[in-house]
């Protein structure tokens, strides 16, 4: 069942090809998010880390990781993806940080060795397409992070994003009933009311017990996005002032960060470590 659900996953990103790279690029909403992540990611992140990637799509953040001063073995199990990945990073000077490019399903890391990384990162919802099989998943990414190492990733966030799809969930409910959008909203599972994209959403407290249950400890949560979720226009009026719109994410990324905004976003990002 999960192994199908993974493959309806790969085909749904081998056809969404590059619509991937424009998701942090179409919309306000999109760049702040971006600058979430990234912000996130720097904290984590130090010259000389040997990181692997996984879910790394078209490459955004192997751009970052290169500027970081980091050298990435990138991986995704969507061989479109990963050819998209060879050329938006190809001709770029991250390539030289680019040590390797390899299928990998984020639930089978068992070609790695114990300890083999400085960073593991995992963002844009790997572990959200592992279903039942994200404890094992997250293990193994724990497994192969140095001890005083960092597994850095992004979940799809269950509560958030049923506030912001309302629209989209009551479309749903016409469509596949009250009783799948009930199973859906009490288990966070997108399986009970969607075709095409599905997913395992999360709550915060979810992600600190899946990280515990693997062994782990939750070093940092951050809410992606909070207040910028809404209103398109405000936020190009925010953003055509440099001045105004840096502080504007500095803001945004301070209020992303606080417990009671986490489950607020449409992802949530965490840093976890072997305790
Ligand atoms: C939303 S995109 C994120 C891409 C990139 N990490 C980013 O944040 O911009 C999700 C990526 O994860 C990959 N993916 C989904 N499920 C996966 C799995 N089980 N194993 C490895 N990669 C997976 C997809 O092919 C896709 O490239």
């Amino acid at each position: 069942m999960t192994a199908n659900d993974r493959e309806r996953m790969r085909v749904f990103y081998d056809e969404l090809g590059e619509g991937e790279w424009a998701r942090f690029e179409a919309s306000p909403r999109g760049r702040v998010a971006y600058e979430v992540h990234r912000q996130f990611l720097d904290r984590f992140v130090k010259p000389g880390d040997h990181v692997l990637e996984v879910g790394a799509g078209p490459g955004r953040f192997t751009i970052d990781l290169a500027r970081l001063g980091a050298t990435v073995d990138v991986t995704d199990f969507s061989p479109v993806q990963l050819e998209l990945h060879r050329q938006h990073v190809g001709s770029t000077p991250a390539e030289g940080a680019v040590r390797s490019r390899e299928i990998l399903d984020i639930c089978d890391t068992s070609r790695y060795d114990d300890n083999d990384y400085d960073v593991v990162l995992a963002y844009g919802g790997p572990l959200s397409y592992a279903f039942e099989e994200a404890a094992d998943a997250l293990t193994g990414l724990l497994r192969v992070t140095k001890p005083d190492g960092f597994v850095v990733g992004s979940v799809m966030s269950w509560l958030g994003s049923w506030r912001f799809f309302l629209r989209g969930a009551i479309e749903d409910m016409k469509a596949v009933g009250e009783d799948a959008i009930d199973l859906m909203l009490t288990t966070g599972d997108l399986r009970h009311s969607q075709t095409s994209h599905v997913c395992q959403m999360y709550r915060a407290r979810d992600v600190a017990n899946l990280v515990a249950a693997c062994g782990g400890e939750v070093v940092a949560m951050s809410a992606s996005n909070w207040a910028s979720l809404s209103d398109t226009d405000v936020l190009e009026e925010i953003e055509a002032n440099p001045d105004r719109w840096a502080r504007f994410i500095r803001h945004e990324i301070n209020a992303c960060a606080e417990p009671g905004a986490l489950d607020g976003g449409t992802h949530l990002l965490f840093a976890a470590r072997k305790p």
